[in-house]
């Protein structure tokens, strides 16, 4: 899946104190290279002028219906037929009950009726009383109910100096939200259960063992996964990710941990990806106090902890699919193959350690994809690249007998 580049956005921008962050969002899409066009209210022209948002999406903007211009005749319907997407950002009070009762009495609400059947995203900004009232929360329902993206104001310290919900949410939310407007649901229907991240092993209540894991895979495909319309359920070790948006995150430390978390929710899931790194071993002894020099040993007893891949395997639904991941030095194909056999999974996914640009802690990854019909390798790319690749691979897998 591409993400915004080449993609035709609309963005709205309505009369809202917080019309200013649209600034910021509108360079976003266009470093990532969105084709943006801005139509703004005329109250969103009084907070912050059309030439800022000429100047960062490099096209004119559009205010006025009526505008007695040739390159402009007919942008009332010409603005939503041509775009792939209309984000409304910030959306005010006065804007989501115009839209919510199809008026067209300016150029952005007759816009977004022009762009009948194209995804919508709004994002609304206002003080908490505002958001609170019935009418507001009756309009917003009703909008939920034409099909439109609601993005959830965050709460916090508002420009009027009240507390509760009515800011505008990080941008990084909603990218989220755009790209899953954007994406083919083909995960539709699907529970994917993922794990990610390290686990950690502790000693003491200061040392442990673990890994070099940074869960970058493992997010990456419940990102992508959530994109493409399926419930996710994300088991993580500790890691230093941020939660992917709209994915139920259980946070664990230790192997027995995510062992236990895993088997809480696989007869729910229908596709299982075990993508983090579990310590095979964990100290035999856990000392409650921290173990000082002099009474260290210099060997350390181990104890063998649960293959929690394994079990999924023994005790896999009939139709459920079970990926697993190998990180691997050498022998990558017989070693993903006998992975694949002695663990009763579908796909072996398989990370070349070895590589300065491929496994841990990096952007991209270079993986070799193992089934029951054979082995491909995909080309270097993202982390979120390979994760499409792999759903693209996962959705093509012949049904199992
Ligand atoms: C300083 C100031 C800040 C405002 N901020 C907001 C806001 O954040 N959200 C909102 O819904 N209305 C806000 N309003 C009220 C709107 O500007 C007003 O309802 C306007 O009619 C909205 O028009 P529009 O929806 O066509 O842009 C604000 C008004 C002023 C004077």
């Amino acid at each position: 899946m591409a993400g915004l580049q080449g993609k035709k956005i609309l963005v709205g921008v309505t009369g809202s104190i917080a019309a200013f962050k649209a600034a910021a969002w509108v360079h976003a899409l266009v470093k990532e290279e969105a084709e943006v066009t801005v139509v703004m209210t005329r109250a969103a022209a009084r907070f912050v002028t059309a030439l800022t948002f000429a100047a960062l999406s490099g096209n004119r903007v559009h205010v006025d219906m009526f505008a007695d211009d040739p390159g402009q005749l007919m942008a009332h319907i010409s603005l939503g037929r041509d775009a792939d997407l209309v984000l409304v950002a910030p959306a005010t009070a006065n804007t989501i009950a115009r839209l919510a009762h199809g008026l067209a009495d300016d150029l952005l609400a007759t816009a977004v009726l022009a762009a009948a059947g194209k995804p919508v995203v709004l994002c609304p900004a206002m003080n908490s009383a505002m958001y609170r009232h019935q009418a507001t929360q009756e309009n917003l329902s009703r909008l939920r109910d034409l099909g439109y993206t609601l993005v959830e104001p965050d709460c916090g310290r508002l420009a009027c100096g009240d507390e509760g919900p009515g800011r505008l949410p990080e941008w990084e939310r909603v990218r989220e939200e755009i790209l899953h407007a954007l994406t083919v649901q083909d995960l539709a229907g699907q529970h994917v259960l993922v794990s990610a991240g390290p686990t950690r092993e502790p000693l003491d209540p200061a040392r442990y063992l673990s890994n070099r894991s940074s869960g970058k895979m493992g997010y990456a495909m419940a990102r992508t996964a959530w994109r493409r319309g399926a419930r996710v359920t994300l088991v993580t070790g500790p890691v230093a990710q941020p939660p992917p948006a709209g994915v139920e995150v259980i946070r664990v430390e230790t192997a027995g941990e995510m062992h236990d978390a895993m088997m809480g929710v696989r007869d729910q899931a229908t596709i299982i990806v075990k993508a983090a790194a579990v310590a095979d071993f964990r100290p035999a002894f856990r000392k409650t106090r921290k173990i000082k020099k002099h009474q260290a040993s210099p060997s350390l007893e181990l104890a063998e902890n649960p293959d929690i891949l394994a079990e999924l395997g023994r005790t896999r639904k009939e139709g459920q699919v079970l990926v697993g991941f190998a990180a691997e030095s050498d022998n990558l194909k017989e070693e993903g193959r006998r992975k694949l056999l002695d663990k009763n999974l579908d796909l072996v996914v398989v990370n070349d350690i070895t590589r300065p640009d491929a496994g841990f802690d990096v952007e991209t990854n270079q993986v070799m994809l193992i089934d029951r019909e054979g082995c491909r390798t995909l080309p270097l790319l993202s982390k979120e690249q390979s994760a499409d690749a792999i759903w693209d691979h996962v959705l093509a897998l012949p049904p199992r007998s």
